[in-house]
C-alpha cells in the first residue's frame, strides 16, 4: 500500500489531497502545525492508515521530524507532499526582514529539508514521488507579495535540481503551481486589497475558466503525480489556474 506524508495537509489543498488519496486507498500522514485540524482530517475510515503529528515545519529541525514521524507511523514512505505555505502581503516599503525570513523558512527552506530528509526512504519505494507546491507567483509579479513570489520562484528552481539529484534513484520531483485557489490562505491578499467584493469579482474576469478553483482541483492533479502513471515527468512545474497565465 502506498504512504504519503502531507506537510501541510490540516487545510484547503493539502485537506482535499489528504482526502482524496485516502479514499483511493493510500495511508496518509499529515504534519501540520495545526494539529486539531490535522487530526481532524484523518479520522474518516478508510482502508489505508490515516494519522498526524503536530510539526512546525518553518524550523530547522521540523522538516525531518516530519518525515521520522511519518516513518514511525507508517514504516515506508513513497511520496512526500509539501503544502504548507506561507503569504505575507506588506508594501514595498514596509516589508521587513523578518517578514523575509519566515517566509523563505517555510516556503523554501522546509520543502528542501523534507526532501533531503525523505530520499533514502523515497529512494526505496518502487514509485518514489516528491511533490512540492508552487504558485503562478513564481512567474508573474504581485504587489506586495515580494518573499512569496520569491519563494516559489526559487521551488520551481529546487524542483529541477532535486529531480536531477533523485532521478537516479527512480524518484520524480515535480512542482504543481495553482493560480487562484478559494481558500482561507488569500486572506492577506484580499485585506491589503479592501475586501473581497469588488476584488474577487475583478479577478474572476481575468481567470478564463471564469472563477477561482476549489482545493480539490489542485488535489486532482497531485494524485495524478503521485501515482505510479507520473513515472516519467520529473524536473516539471504544473500549471492549474484556470488558464490565468494563458490570458
Ligand atoms: N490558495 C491559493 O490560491 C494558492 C495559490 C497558489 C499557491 N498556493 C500554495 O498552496 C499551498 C497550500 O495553500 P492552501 O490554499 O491550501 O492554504 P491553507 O492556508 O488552506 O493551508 C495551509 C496549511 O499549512 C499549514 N501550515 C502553515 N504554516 C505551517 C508551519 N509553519 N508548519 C506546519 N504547517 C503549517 C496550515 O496550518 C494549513 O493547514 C501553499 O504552499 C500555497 O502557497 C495556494
Amino acid at each position: 500500500m502506498t504512504s504519503v506524508l502531507i506537510a501541510g495537509g490540516a487545510s484547503g489543498i493539502g485537506a482535499a489531497t489528504v482526502t482524496r488519496l485516502r479514499a483511493a486507498g493510500a495511508g496518509v500522514h499529515v504534519a501540520d502545525i495545526d494539529a486539531a485540524g490535522a487530526t481532524e482530517v484523518v479520522k474518516a475510515e478508510h482502508s489505508g492508515l490515516g494519522t498526524s503529528s503536530y510539526c512546525d515545519l518553518s524550523t530547522p529541525e521540523g522538516p525531518g521530524q516530519a518525515v521520522a514521524d511519518a516513518l514511525a507511523a507508517h514504516g515506508r514512505l513513497d511520496a512526500v507532499v509539501f503544502c504548507a505555505g506561507l503569504l505575507v502581503e506588506t508594501e514595498l516599503a514596509d516589508f521587513t526582514v523578518a517578514e523575509w525570513d519566515r517566509t523563505m523558512a517555510l516556503n523554501l527552506r522546509a520543502p528542501f529539508l523534507m526532501a533531503q530528509a525523505a530520499a533514502p526512504a523515497l529512494a526505496a519505494s518502487p514509485h518514489g514521488r516528491v511533490v512540492l507546491t508552487g504558485s503562478t507567483a513564481a512567474f508573474r509579479g504581485g504587489g506586495g507579495s515580494f518573499a512569496y513570489a520569491a519563494s516559489k520562484g526559487g521551488l520551481v528552481a529546487l524542483t529541477r535540481s532535486l529531480a536531477v539529484a533523485l532521478g537516479p534513484d527512480g524518484v520524480t520531483v515535480t512542482c504543481v503551481c495553482p493560480g487562484w485557489i478559494d481558500t482561507p490562505f488569500n486572506d492577506p491578499y484580499w485585506q491589503r486589497v479592501g475586501g473581497r467584493d469588488g476584488a474577487q469579482q475583478a479577478l474572476e474576469a481575468r481567470i478564463p475558466l471564469g472563477a477561482q478553483g476549489e482545493p480539490d482541483d489542485v488535489a486532482a492533479v497531485i494524485e495524478f503525480l503521485v501515482s505510479p502513471g507520473s513515472r516519467y515527468l520529473t524536473g516539471q512545474a504544473v500549471v492549474v489556474d484556470g488558464g490565468l497565465l494563458a490570458s
